[in-house]
């Protein structure tokens, strides 16, 4: 593993069997103390991953041989007596998008669901979709986050200042209480209402109405239960009965069921002329393992187009 990947798993909190250290390029005392700096950035949230990171790295470095850094014990001891965070303890993770763009969400990253929501942690497709328009500069006019849980999409595309040519930003999810977590990560990551064009709002699909100047919608992992699609695509058909010209929507293929559902909406939407359907791309066995784990089923974007009358 090279130790920019490295970097990248630790501060995506990637599990310890799957950092793998042999291979890392850690000999000088300037890589060392490049990995020491992350770790104790982590230590300020999760004591006991950094503690078990350093444990590692130090058995791997001792058996190679190479001058090991004093602090790497101190540190060792100062941490030795942590424990590990409960489910619904938070975290700040790191997501590394591209090389040089990193957005922190503080989130529970060991929980499925809780507190009736499933918005408490950060879905490999939120990822997926924001690493989408970190490369593919598309979206023009007002946007708009469906379910955006922790809020990753919402803030890398407020932070990325090549998406500025976008108007407001929307960014919403039905569970209001998640949308203060919403609002401390937007502050994590220096977004504010002085440089930013941007409203959090509570939007619960089929109850609350969709802005009528809304041109993009952007939506991850919101297709994960059959019972929740059809007003998914109730807020959808309003939109594109509105102003709205493309929706962006990443699905996790957990259940070919599910998504039957929610592909056979799409369709419907076709049929009726409002809108055409692709999937505009799709992760890969073996991609970006490091950041949408090692078990992951296939992601797929989903690009819905208005049909020009
Ligand atoms: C699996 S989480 C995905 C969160 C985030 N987009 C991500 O990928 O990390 C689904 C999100 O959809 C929201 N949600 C589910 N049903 C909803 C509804 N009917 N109206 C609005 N939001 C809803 C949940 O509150 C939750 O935040």
């Amino acid at each position: 593993m090279t130790l920019s990947d490295f970097k990248v798993a630790i501060k995506k909190r990637v599990v310890l069997n799957a950092l793998s250290t042999p291979g890392l390029e850690c000999s000088t005392q300037a890589e060392q103390d490049d990995i020491l700096k992350t770790l104790i950035e982590i230590s300020k949230t999760n004591q006991y991953y950094s503690m078990c990171v350093l444990k590692k790295l130090i058995s791997f470095l001792e058996t190679s041989e190479v001058e090991i850094n004093e602090d790497y014990y101190e540190y060792l001891m100062e941490w030795l007596n942590s424990q590990p965070l409960k489910p619904t303890d938070t975290d700040i993770i790191i997501y590394t998008l591209t090389h040089d763009f990193e957005i922190r969400i503080r989130e529970s990253p060991n929980i499925i669901s809780g507190l009736g929501t499933t918005g408490l942690r950060t879905w490999e497709a939120s990822i997926f979709l924001a690493q989408y328009f970190c490369v593919n500069k598309i979206l023009t006019g007002d946007l708009l986050e469906l379910g955006c849980g922790t809020g990753l999409v919402s803030a890398s595309l407020l932070k990325d200042q090549h998406v500025k040519n976008y108007g407001k930003m929307f960014v919403t999810d039905g569970d209001s209480q998640l949308l203060e977590t919403v609002k401390e990560n937007l502050i994590l990551n220096g977004i504010n209402h002085d440089e930013n064009n941007f409203e959090i709002r509570r939007l619960f699909w089929g109850e609350d109405e969709l802005p009528s100047s809304v041109q993009t919608i952007v939506a991850a992992d919101v297709t994960y239960d059959s019972s929740i699609i059809p007003n998914l695509l109730r807020v959808v058909r309003e939109g594109f009965n509105q102003n709205v010209k493309d929706v962006y929507l990443a699905a996790t293929r957990r259940n070919e069921d599910t998504l039957a559902v929610w592909e056979q909406g799409l369709n419907d939407g076709e049929a009726a002329h409002l809108w055409s359907w692709t999937v505009a791309s799709s992760t890969k066995e073996g991609d970006n393992v490091l950041l949408y784990g090692a078990h992951t089923p296939r992601i797929d974007i989903y690009h819905l187009q208005k049909i020009q009358s």
